[in-house]
Order: C-alpha cells, then sequence, then structure tokens
C-alpha cells in the first residue's frame, strides 16, 4: 500500500519518540530522566477533574456545537487573556481546539501557502518546522547568541523577513530554552514586524510557567498594529496539568479563526464536549494552589502561583458568567467582536500599555536591554 509522500516526509514527534523510549528504559529498569514530552508533576487538580466528571454526568456528551468550541469555554478563554494577558477577545475571535499542538497546526494551515516562508527561533518546539513542511512551507531559521540565552535581537529578526515571509512563531517563554523575552525584548521585535504583511503566530503556553521577577508580554498586547497580525495560542496542558485531556485555544482576527474553525470542522469536529466545561474551570478558577503545590513553589519548583484573583467577566461585550448551557443559535448571537481592541499602544513600540480592564498590565517601567549581538542566521531556504 502506498503512503503518501508527505507523510513519508513527515518526521514523526520527536517529543512523543523521546519519551516513549525514556518509559521504555524505565520500564527496564533504567533510572533515566526524560527530557521528551512535557508532563507536568502534578496531577489535574480536583475541582477541574470533578468539573469534566460533572459535565460528563450532566450528559454534555453529544458534539461540540460550533466546532470551534463551545461559548462557555470562549468566554472563559477571554476571561483569561484579559486578566493574564491584557488582551481584550470576543468569543467569536476564540477557537478551542484539541490541545495547543492542535492550534498550531490550524494557524499554520490557515496562514501558510505553499512556497511561503515562516521563521522560527532556533531552539524551538519540534513540531513548528515539521506542521509548516506539511502545509508546503519553507522554515527559516534564526539562531540568537548564546551569550544571550539564544534571544533573537530586532535585528537578526529583519535579516531574515523577506516579502516571501508570511508567518513568524514566536514562543516566549521558550520551549525548549526556557527563555522569557523581556517586554522591551517583545516591543523590540514588534518593531520589525509590526508593519509587515505577516502573521505572527504566538505560543503562550508557558506563560504561567516563569520565575519570579520574570514578566512576559503577549506580542498581540503591544499595540493595535501586532494585536492585529497575532495568534495568540494556549493550551490548558503545562499549566493545569491537563495534557491528556487535550485542550488548546487560540485567539486572533475573527476571519483568521474563522478559517481554522473551517479546518477543525473538516478534522477533529471540535475538542471534546465534557473537557471544555473542565477548561472553563480551569480558567476561571480562582485559585488552584493545593498544599504539594504550595510546597513545589516553597521548593523553588515554582516561583508563581498558578493563577492570579480574577473576575468572572471578560470587557469583551459584557456578558458576565458563561452560561453552562447556551444554545447553538444563543451561541452564534452572542459571539460579537469588540468594534475595537482595547489594545493601545504607540506605534513606535516605545510605549506600551494595552488597556485591558481588571488586569494588571505588563511591566511598562523595565528598561531596554542590550540587544544580542547578531552572530548568525540560519535559513535553510530548500
Ligand atoms: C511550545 C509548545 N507549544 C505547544 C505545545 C503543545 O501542547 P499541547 O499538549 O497542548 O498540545 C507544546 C507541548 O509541549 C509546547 O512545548
Amino acid at each position: 500500500m502506498q503512503i503518501a509522500q508527505r507523510i513519508t516526509d513527515l518526521a514523526e514527534s520527536a517529543t512523543l519518540a523521546v519519551s516513549a523510549k525514556a518509559a521504555r528504559l524505565r520500564a527496564d529498569g533504567i533510572d533515566v530522566i526524560g527530557f521528551g514530552a512535557g508532563q507536568p508533576d502534578f496531577p489535574t487538580p480536583s475541582h477541574i477533574v470533578q468539573a469534566g466528571i460533572g459535565a460528563l454526568e450532566a450528559g454534555h456528551t453529544g458534539y461540540a456545537n460550533p466546532a470551534s468550541g463551545l461559548l462557555l469555554a470562549k468566554k472563559a478563554v477571554c476571561t483569561k487573556l484579559a486578566r493574564d494577558n491584557a488582551l481584550t477577545y470576543a468569543p467569536d475571535q476564540v477557537i478551542i481546539t484539541s490541545g495547543g499542538k492542535m492550534a498550531c497546526y490550524l494557524a499554520i494551515h490557515a496562514v501558510v501557502n505553499p512556497g511561503d516562508e515562516v521563521i522560527i527561533p532556533k531552539p524551538y518546539w519540534v513540531s513548528y518546522p515539521e506542521i509548516v513542511k506539511l502545509a508546503g512551507g519553507t522554515p527559516v531559521y534564526v539562531t540568537g547568541p548564546e551569550e544571550n540565552d539564544f534571544k533573537v535581537s530586532p535585528e537578526l529578526l529583519a535579516r531574515v523577513v523577506t516579502n516571501r515571509t508570511r508567518l513568524v512563531v514566536l514562543n516566549s517563554p521558550s520551549n525548549p530554552s526556557g527563555v522569557t523575552y523581556t517586554p522591551p525584548e517583545i516591543r523590540g521585535l514588534a518593531q520589525v514586524l509590526q508593519h509587515q504583511n505577516l502573521c505572527v503566530l504566538s505560543d503562550e503556553i508557558y506563560d504561567q510557567l516563569v520565575f519570579a521577577g520574570h514578566e512576559v508580554l503577549s506580542y498581540a498586547a503591544v499595540n493595535e498594529h501586532t494585536y492585529a497580525q497575532t495568534i495568540t495560542l494556549n493550551s490548558a496542558s503545562k499549566t493545569y496539568a491537563m495534557t491528556g485531556w487535550r485542550l488548546g485555544y487560540a485567539a486572533g482576527p475573527v476571519e483568521m479563526i474563522k478559517a481554522m474553525a473551517k479546518l477543525q470542522s473538516q478534522s477533529t469536529s471540535g475538542a471534546v464536549t465534557f473537557n471544555q466545561h473542565a477548561l472553563a474551570e480551569a480558567l476561571l478558577e480562582r485559585e488552584i494552589l493545593d498544599s504539594s503545590e504550595i510546597e513545589a513553589v516553597m521548593q523553588g519548583k515554582i516561583l508563581k502561583p498558578l493563577k492570579k484573583p480574577v473576575p468572572p467577566t471578560y470587557s469583551g461585550n459584557g456578558a458576565k458568567e458563561p452560561e453552562a448551557d447556551a444554545t447553538p443559535d444563543a451561541q452564534a448571537d452572542s459571539e460579537t467582536t469588540p468594534e475595537s481592541p482595547d489594545t493601545t499602544g504607540s506605534a513606535d513600540g516605545t510605549q506600551d500599555t494595552p488597556t485591558a480592564p481588571d488586569t494588571a498590565g505588563p511591566d511598562d517601567g523595565a528598561q531596554q536591554q542590550d540587544t544580542p549581538t547578531a552572530t548568525e542566521t540560519d535559513a535553510p531556504r530548500d
């Protein structure tokens, strides 16, 4: 039987392969530490598990309708993004997916045409280039200097942007390096990208897992230009130890989210329905640290509480608590994009004070750090 060429050419997920090998070695009694898939070392908090069980028992076992995600989950995402990331989105700007990887897959396939270039800073999460290649795109790698923790400077980034660049993948905090770009560094990258006719995929799945004193500034929150060009991606996997639930989400311009939803409707038909209730619980619940997690904080494993106090609202269209059982029609009616996003800032990127309500904004007071010296760009064009 013939295997399609594009699947023959596709590399297996290296992280999953390494994880499987580590598990095999452990089963053989060998003491190994796996650096494969990032599996949190605490279980899914029980209130989230209970929300999933409750949704199952309440009969939320049919198809997710619409396929782009339940309204209650989308509203919870809007609340999370306003609260933690100073980003104002309405539910029709949000898609709920089967894991962050699926959000990444949908976004890349929605944006990239054959021959398009996609800039990926190195080191990178190994799925990015494979998904780009599957979409017919060409990964273009750029590496910051090791002495600056591999962070890419604006100058270095500017060198690899061409008129064929269609997408730039940003991943801060980063897997695998763990590096977090400071707010001034994010603004510096925005100065290079914000007026380019390209899309930015900002993978922020580690935004809540940062060491004390490190601020995460969402790329989309820099100003209205970055807001308009960005798909912000996140997932329940790491923050809430929900890797096996397969729950991710993305937010961005309505047309882009619609395109991603179209592909989702022709592939998975959407994230698991009862899991989406658990996602809403995870994102809206005010405090998830239990005693073992607090112990982990004390031991320095986690230096930042996973959740901050939250008002259970989002600012998009004035809706309050998510409804438990919105009908598909009701969902369609209320998924309204705010007329203008509450992200403001100067075009030159020197100021950025997104005005999302109820939210502590990013640290604007930090001084611009020296940008790393460009030492190399490596761009395997073919
Ligand atoms: C940077 C990055 N993005 C996306 C993902 C996908 O996460 P998920 O388990 O939600 O599919 C991972 C998983 O390790 C990751 O490290």
